[in-house]
């Protein structure tokens, strides 16, 4: 999805670029600035005059994450943020709000350094989605980005965190941003501050619509060598991205596969193996999948908290065989109670087998 961050200083300016760029875009963020200028009043405001978008409420919320929370949603924001540096207590209550709410907060990474390890705490308390920042004053200061970022955030979706990207993006650095499966790209002044921001609005979103639809050639060329190994190896690839995109954690960071220099992670081999969600027995999960799915090698047990999915091993290999062996996954683990996005999972997978 492509937000725009309406970073001002006062609300009238604010609505009147909201309702020009609207149409072109997915999410509305009320900036922080604004925010803290206008109050949450802000966000009824542009609630008010775009009914049919999604907004995010940029509150970096520090402390007091319930009511914070609270305050967004009751005036009509889907999203709110908390950010980084807040106590574990602050994410777990904002997290509790949003989901009883029915809606949900993101981690604001501006300025954390430890990501990954505060991310392992962030997931139990049931952090979904994460926004990877370049903050403004950093730009001031040079900071470009770099290949470790995108190591950073391929981590975290690995780790079944939606990603969104944010800081100072334009839309010549899309591309660098391709080879991800980021779920929310966020562009402020490149839109607001453009001579036409509709148009630069537009033109953010075909070039989203370009570079991540469909799939990506260029990045698997290396792998295999017949059409079969190719095809085995692209379903592998859009496994791996679904169940990440779906929530699920895979045991496996290809990182560390040997001679696999992807930077898509993509190792060899066509097995996928997945961390089972804590109280749901793995032979129950395959009882289910086999239900749905049939008996079939593409899937088994792995160990008492692991199972696989391997597109190599269907007897009938198609595209289409591996979003229903995705579909039976996800609905299998819904059926458990676990809350997988199903839709983001095969909406990848989708893109990725084209
Ligand atoms: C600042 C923000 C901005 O909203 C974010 O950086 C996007 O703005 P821009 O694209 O202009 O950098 O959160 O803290």
């Amino acid at each position: 999805m492509l937000q725009l961050a309406l970073d001002y200083f006062s609300l009238p300016p604010a609505i009147a670029m909201a309702v020009k760029v609207a149409p072109f875009v997915d999410v509305i963020e009320i900036g922080t600035p604004l925010c803290k200028a206008a109050g949450i009043d802000a966000v009824r405001a542009i609630r008010e005059v775009c009914p049919d978008n999604l907004i995010l409420a940029d509150l970096k919320t520090p402390d007091v994450g319930d009511l914070e929370a609270k305050m967004a949603f009751d005036a009509g924001a889907d999203f709110m943020t908390v950010i980084g540096g807040a106590a574990l207590a602050t994410v777990e209550l904002a997290v509790k709000t949003a989901k009883e709410m029915g809606k949900e907060m993101l981690m604001e990474l501006t300025g954390v350094r430890d990501i990954i390890a505060r991310a392992q705490e962030w997931k139990q308390v049931g952090v979904e989605r994460m926004v990877y920042h370049r903050g403004w004053d950093e730009q001031t200061f040079d900071r470009q980005w770099e290949a470790e970022d995108k190591v950073v955030i391929r981590q975290l979706i690995d780790m079944g965190f939606k990603v969104t990207v944010t800081g100072g993006i334009t839309v010549d650095l899309l591309p660098f941003f391709q080879d991800l499966p980021v779920s929310i790209i966020i562009a402020g002044r490149a839109i607001h501050q453009a001579p036409d921001p509709a148009a630069s609005a537009n033109q953010f979103r075909s070039t989203i619509a370009q570079l991540w639809s469909g799939p990506q050639t260029a990045a698997y060329n290396h792998l295999g060598t017949s059409p079969n190994e190719d095809m085995a190896e692209l379903a592998a690839k859009a496994i791996r991205w679904s169940v990440s995109e779906m929530g699920l954690l895979l045991t496996v960071d290809g990182r560390d596969c040997p001679g696999c220099d992807s930077p898509q992670r993509f190792c060899p081999g066509t097995i996928s193996t997945i961390r089972c969600p804590d109280g749901i027995n793995v032979n129950d999960l395959i009882q289910h999948i086999a239900q749905a799915f049939g008996q079939s090698n593409a899937f088994g047990r792995l160990s008492d908290d692991a199972f696989y999915l391997d597109p190599a091993q269907l007897a009938d290999f198609s595209p289409r065989r591996v979003i229903d062996l995705l579909l039976a996954t996800g609905h299998a683990l819904r059926q458990f109670g676990h809350p997988v996005d199903i839709n983001a999972g095969i909406n990848v997978a989708n893109q990725i087998l084209g």
